[in-house]
């Protein structure tokens, strides 16, 4: 069995070890949160660009099999918006890398997740993190232009009912619009037993509107949390984005037990980066913010031989940077969004 073979390290210039893929399985998205999406939405792939469930495992197999990659995150877009959703969660549910099954992931704004969770559950995801960057309907109307808070608040209840664990919450935090609900935030994680991750705001809102005066950084946020609930850092983050901090009167194998922060601006991790992506279209990339792509789906469909499409990636990967460069003048943006890019 192709999952048994010894596998081949799939290694960066700088001597990171990939072990990570996000796929965005779609560009679509229900919501137009304000930090990623235009109001009237972005120019939609056609169908045919779009990548097929087929495609997706095919390359999806290449970077597990072959490489020993880990982890499959499913983003968006919305993911939950794709058609058969659950089908897909199948196919590469079964995958394997050499030492067992795949940490099978999605991150969604969780407004379908009343009705979707059980069956993605069943079909072998395994975690889900859930968009959530204000308690307020008003607000929350506001920052994701949809009237839908009591919809995302019952879709986190049914990812934790569906056995979802741990559940996490994605809250990114802008200064002037939700800053104000940090601790709230928190007491929302205590209470609910989810683990809540801060963001900082990064410079990949499709409006345009990021200046750093906007991001309110992990020093400020750990300072306001610690004033009135004291926590403590936690060790060892690994490769995961998210700096983790213990409540210093609860147990942080609970996910509501601690918080995490994702200091992009302020406390870059690069150094620690494990991960590549794979955007809806089958392009390759080998940093969220990277300004180039690589072009898999094209060979895939003109019929290129796993080897080839390897040879690729390897290219590819020896292309990622140390780094991004957000707090130099150096640093250009993207063209695609985060919506196109997935997170
Ligand atoms: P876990 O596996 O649960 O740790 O998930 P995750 O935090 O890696 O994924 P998620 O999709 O929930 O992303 C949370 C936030 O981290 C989003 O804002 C992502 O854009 C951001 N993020 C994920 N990977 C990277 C990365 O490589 N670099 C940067 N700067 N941000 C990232
Ligand atoms: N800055 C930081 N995080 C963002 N996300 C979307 N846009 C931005 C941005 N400009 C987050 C969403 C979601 C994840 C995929 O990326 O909240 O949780
Ligand atoms: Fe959609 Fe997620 Fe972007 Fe919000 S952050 S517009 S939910 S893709």
């Amino acid at each position: 069995m192709a999952g048994d073979r010894a596998h081949q390290d799939l290694i960066d210039p700088f001597g990171r070890h990939i072990k990570d893929l996000r796929i965005s399985i779609t560009d679509r998205c229900n919501f137009r949160c304000t930090y990623c999406m235009p109001e009237d939405g972005l120019e939609w792939l056609d169908r045919s660009q779009v990548m097929s469930f087929e495609e997706m495992e095919h390359l999806a197999r290449i970077f597990v099999e072959r490489y020993g990659v880990q982890g499959i995150r499913l983003t968006g877009g919305e993911p939950t918006v794709r058609a058969h959703l659950p089908a897909l969660v199948r196919k590469l549910a079964k995958l394997e890398h050499s030492g067992g099954p795949i940490d099978l992931s999605m991150t969604t704004n969780g407004a379908t997740l009343r009705s979707m969770a059980p069956r993605l559950r069943k079909a072998g995801l395994k975690r889900v993190n859930i968009s959530l960057d204000t308690l307020d309907r008003e607000k929350f109307h506001r920052m994701t232009r949809r009237d839908e808070l009591d919809n995302v608040l019952d879709g986190i209840a049914a990812a934790q009912e569906a056995g979802f664990r741990p559940v996490k919450i994605n809250a990114v935090i802008e200064r002037g619009v939700n800053d104000d609900e940090i601790v709230d935030l928190a007491e929302f994680g205590r209470e609910r037993n989810v683990e809540v991750r801060f963001i900082e705001f990064m410079p990949l809102d499709a409006d345009g509107h990021w200046v750093n005066d906007t991001v309110v950084g992990q020093d400020e946020m750990v300072e306001m949390i610690n004033a009135v609930y004291p926590i403590e850092v936690m060790p060892a983050r690994g490769a995961a984005p998210a700096d983790r901090f213990r409540y210093l009167d609860r147990d942080p194998s609970e996910p509501g037990g601690k918080i995490g922060i994702i200091p992009t601006v302020t406390k870059p991790f690069c150094g620690d980066c494990d991960r590549v992506r794979l955007t809806s279209d089958g392009d390759f990339r080998t940093c969220l913010f990277a300004t180039k792509e690589f072009d898999l789906l094209t060979a895939l469909r003109a019929g290129e031989t796993d080897d080839q499409i390897a040879a690729r990636i390897e290219a590819a990967v020896a292309t990622k940077w140390a780094g991004h460069k957000i707090n130099q003048v150096s640093f250009t943006r993207p063209t695609k969004s985060m919506s196109q890019i997935g997170g």
